[in-house]
């Protein structure tokens, strides 16, 4: 299989989109989305509501697949490899790009065991002192293991939203996953466990690719490299995170950025 092509010539594509189009029954949803992302990057997907920025996300991992009515066309590559090809392991894909969600989600489990479920599921580790590792540089690498380090055999749903966050960041995390899609992480938080997230993202970057959409322009320019603009569908301009804020090539674009519309 070939490669496709990076928009930037010097840096090598995580992820690629070519062509990808979603539909829901007789309904389109996606037109045909081309977009890289690049290995180590936070990619912010930005645009009005309805337009497609939740459906795109669900492609990279194929939790699409869960939706009965929809169908996925076009071309969504990992490393180089189709993800839709029909031999893929999708357990095994949701272990290397992994998700979380608008609302919180802990399972109704302990902290610890939340953390050990992923692990324990790809038979990453067998016995407890590899457990206790993975639950401590897991909560280590969300930010959380301070705060819950002497209560980890307390029930997650006990946290308050902004560390349920981070304890689904952990859990996220535990299985070393290479791609950490987030789904608005933050609207459900407070700004002080917003602020909290949005630094985490920014150290997560060193570790794993991340794309997240948002519909707070501030957190796209805060916590992003390069931004992707959605509108209706389709994909109108991707760029540097400044140069889309500041310069960009679409009226449209330009209209969502300045609130006309959103
Ligand atoms: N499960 C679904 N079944 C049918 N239509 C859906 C479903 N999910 C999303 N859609 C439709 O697809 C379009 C894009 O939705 P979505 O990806 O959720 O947009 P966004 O995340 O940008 O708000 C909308 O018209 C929405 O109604
Ligand atoms: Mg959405």
């Amino acid at each position: 299989m070939t490669k496709p092509a990076a928009e930037n010539g010097t840096k090598s594509a995580k992820m690629s989109a070519r062509g990808v189009k979603v539909f829901y029954g007789e309904k389109r949803a996606l037109h045909g989305i081309d977009v890289d992302i690049y290995e180590n990057e936070v990619l912010a997907l930005i645009g009005p509501s309805g337009c497609g920025k939740s459906t795109f996300l669900r492609t990279l991992n194929r939790m699409n697949d869960t939706i009965d009515i929809c169908r996925v066309e076009g071309l969504i590559t990992l490393d180089g490899a189709d993800i839709y090809d029909p031999k893929l392991d999708v357990v095994q894909l949701r272990a290397r790009v992994g998700m979380v969600f608008q609302k919180p989600n802990p399972f109704p489990k302990s902290i610890y065991e939340n953390i050990i479920y992923g692990p324990k599921l790809h038979g990453l580790a067998t016995k407890k002192d590899e457990f206790d590792a993975i639950v401590e540089q897991s909560l280590k690498r969300a930010g959380l293991w301070n705060e819950v380090k002497d209560r980890l055999m307390e029930p997650g749903t006990g946290l308050s939203g902004g560390q349920q966050q981070r304890l689904c960041i952990a859990r996220a995390v535990a299985v070393s996953p290479e791609v950490i899609l987030m789904d608005e992480p933050c609207s459900a938080l407070d700004p002080i466990a917003t602020a909290h997230i949005e630094e985490l993202i920014d150290e997560l970057r060193e570790n794993f690719t991340i794309v997240i959409v948002t519909h707070n322009m501030q957190q796209a320019a805060r916590v992003s490299q390069r931004t992707a603009f959605f509108h209706l569908g389709d994909l109108v301009e991707v760029g540097n995170t400044e140069e889309i804020f500041t310069n960009p090539r679409d009226e449209r674009t330009q209209g969502y950025i300045t609130g006309r519309y959103g």
